[in-house]
């Protein structure tokens, strides 16, 4: 049993669990007990035959395992080798299948004998494919069965490709993907059109029947699968959660995939906090008592002492005396997030009587002007995502300064491409640098219904978007003096969810710092997928933040993350919510049109909820209505953020 720190049995929970700080630091636990168990085979003169999975999870693994075999001797002689599934329709060779993923993050580093890998084949059909599945369920019967099985979970609950519906009978099969699968996948094939449709997996029973299951989950976005496969019930909705009726299955986690966990999310549930070893401190106050407010639909200041003693909150009563006291705390707590200046008051505009600006610090809030950086991953997460408040810390006459990490080319189809080289060609005026180019380029659209995808092509993207992203700040406000474009050169590095940053990458955010030397820095604060490019712009801050840790203007700098569009704080974790009023949206609105790239027909089949202004229109309503029903003023919609000083962002964020 892998183990980091000793989790007290929860009854909310039907799965061993281990719980580590960082991703990294799981995947050292779990290679270290495949070693383990490699090592006292070959001492026996035993195989060990081994399930694997592919994906983003398992990389750390891989490349840990790597290390036990250079560092450290570890040899993979005696393993026999099961992938989970493959792709249909991809040969071999091509960059997404799983078996040249598996050679490039495993395989070709370690010494297993190549007769002993075995990856199902996703270019056969018909009877041929059936034939092949009950093939490769009779070699695993042959090999002994699979000693320890490790397996990754997607967004729709899936182990393997097994997607809601399948059996727990289920054996080896042909499946069809899930339309959430195939979102996640579509960034490693450059769009959702091109991703496949169908993929080969060992079926639930197949993994059942392994001795040993191990379970791997990272990041935020996990979170909410992982609660229900673990705490709700078993069901083939949630194929994760047949893991239950397993006898040796264990769930490894990283803080983040476990924050939905009731012992992470509300531990009050599980008996007395102080039994825990935590306390009532201002954040679970306050966490405590927006859970019950939402559960009793009841405003905050509304709250009697029998609701929160029939909603377990017996132990947060006794601390405050009375419903009253206690509500009061997490009113004002909760008031105190809003204000309509984000950046703080210009002194010279501050009379006696005005309320201060609570969620900045004391010493924050007396710098007027102040510098501001907003780093934007790709051209419009400004705009989409605060645009409102950009357009008030112009207002209130701060520098604000926005710098894009990423071209965003990928993004952009064909299609938009084309569209936008119409319009050169019918201006007059040939001769123009570029025209003849452009021209080359409708032509082979026209041909061939795309271009050939080169350095060239994805320049012209990178112009479209950064095009766009001048327009848009302009409608904030935010001259195109004050942009930089970063163009981060890990984004082109290499495709999808396998790309890492560098020390380039880490370099040019350090020079925009050293330029900018901001008082407040907005930033994306999504810690969905570890791989994705919000994630890595994060890390990229952090790193170079790490490295100017001693700079001066650290020392009062305050951080503020944002949420992409496609996800919101919870409430309880909001730190300074931007009230905006109905022009203020318009506004935004309107900017968000500028990004045209991003509502091109080609870029997504969703229809209209998939735009990002709606999106983003209706996550402000919605926290608008949040506050609303705690008991808090009513607004027509809220951009929201949360605080960390530079020291707590390098130090305790799992980027
Ligand atoms: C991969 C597999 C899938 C993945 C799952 C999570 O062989 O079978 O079940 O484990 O889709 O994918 P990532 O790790 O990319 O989030």
């Amino acid at each position: 049993m892998i183990a980091n720190r000793i989790l007290p049995s929860c009854r909310f929970e039907h799965l061993p669990l281990a719980v580590f700080e960082s991703s990294a630091e799981a995947s050292r636990a779990v290679a270290r007990e495949m070693g383990d168990m490699i090592r006292s085979a070959a001492l026996e003169n035993r195989s060990v035959v081994l399930g694997l999975a592919t994906g983003s999870t398992p990389l750390g693994l891989y490349s840990e395992l790597v290390r036990l075999h250079r560092e450290e001797g570890l040899s993979f002689s005696n393993i026999v080798a099961f992938n989970l599934d493959e792709y249909c329709g991809l040969p071999a060779g091509h960059a997404q299948s799983y078996r040249h993923f598996m050679r490039v993050h495993l395989f070709d580093h370690i010494d297993v004998t190549p007769g002993n890998i075995n990856i199902p084949d996703g270019m056969l059909t018909g009877s041929a494919l059936d034939a092949h599945c009950r093939e490769y369920e009779a070699r695993i019967r042959a090999a002994g069965g699979i000693d320890l099985q490790i397996l990754g979970i997607g967004r729709t609950g899936h182990i393997g490709f097994n997607e809601p519906g399948s059996a727990r009978r289920s054996r080896t099969r042909q499946v069809t993907l899930d339309p959430l699968t195939r979102r996640d996948a579509a960034h490693d094939f450059g769009g959702e059109e091109q991703t496949p449709r169908y993929g080969v997996t060992m079926g639930v029973r197949t993994i059942l029947e392994a001795r040993r299951v191990v379970l791997l989950a990272w990041g935020q976005h996990k979170a909410a699968i992982v609660r229900q496969a673990l705490e709700g019930p078993v069901t083939s909705q949630i194929t994760a959660s047949f893991l239950q009726e397993h006898d040796d299955a264990q769930v490894i986690l990283d803080s983040a995939a476990a924050d939905g966990l009731t012992r992470f999310h509300s531990p009050w549930l599980l008996g007395p906090l102080e039994d825990q070893g935590l306390t009532w401190d201002e954040r679970m106050t306050r966490r405590a008592i927006l859970w019950l407010s939402r559960g009793k639909q009841k405003a905050i200041l509304k709250l009697t002492d029998e609701d929160y003693n029939e909603f377990g909150l017996q132990d947060l009563l006794k601390v405050h005396g009375s419903a009253y006291a206690a509500n009061l705390n997490g009113f004002y707590q909760t008031q105190h997030t809003i204000t309509g200046w984000p950046g703080g008051r210009d002194p010279a505009r501050t009379h006696a009587g005005d309320a201060p600006v609570r969620p900045l610090r004391a010493r924050s809030a007396e710098i007027f002007p102040k510098r501001i950086l907003l780093l934007s991953p790709h051209p419009g997460d400004d705009v989409v995502a605060m645009g409102g408040t950009m357009c008030r810390l112009v207002e209130h006459r701060h520098e604000v300064h926005v710098a894009y990490q990423v071209s965003g080319a990928n993004s952009v189809s064909d299609h938009a491409l084309w569209r936008a080289l119409l319009f050169p060609g019918e201006t007059e005026n040939p001769g123009r640098t570029g025209l003849a180019q452009a021209e080359e380029l409708k032509r082979q659209f026209v041909a061939t219904g795309s271009f050939h995808p080169g350095h060239e092509v994805t320049r012209l993207k990178g112009m479209l978007r950064r095009s766009e992203a001048v327009a848009a700040a302009r409608i904030c406000g935010v001259p195109q003096t004050r942009l930089s474009f970063l163009e981060l050169p890990f984004y082109h590095r290499a495709i999808g969810r396998f790309r890492q940053i560098g020390a380039e990458d880490i370099a040019t955010v350090v020079s925009l710092l050293d330029r900018i030397e901001p008082h407040l820095i907005y930033v994306a604060g999504d810690l969905d997928d570890p791989n994705g490019t919000h994630r890595l712009c994060l890390r990229a801050l952090r790193e170079a933040m790490l490295l100017r840790e001693d700079s001066a203007w650290q020392e009062g700098a305050e951080i503020w993350f944002y949420r992409g569009a496609w996800a919101e704080w919870d409430a309880d974790e909001i730190d300074l919510a931007v009230p905006l009023s109905p022009q203020e949206v318009l506004r935004r609105r309107r900017a968000i049109f500028c990004h045209a790239s991003l509502r091109d027909p080609f870029h997504s089949l969703d229809g209209a909820s998939d735009e990002a202004w709606h999106r983003i229109e209706a996550r402000g309503r919605r926290l608008a209505d949040t506050y609303n029903a705690l008991g808090l003023a009513e607004y027509e919609s809220i951009e929201s953020f949360k605080r960390y000083s530079p020291r707590d962002f390098v130090r305790f964020v799992p980027v």
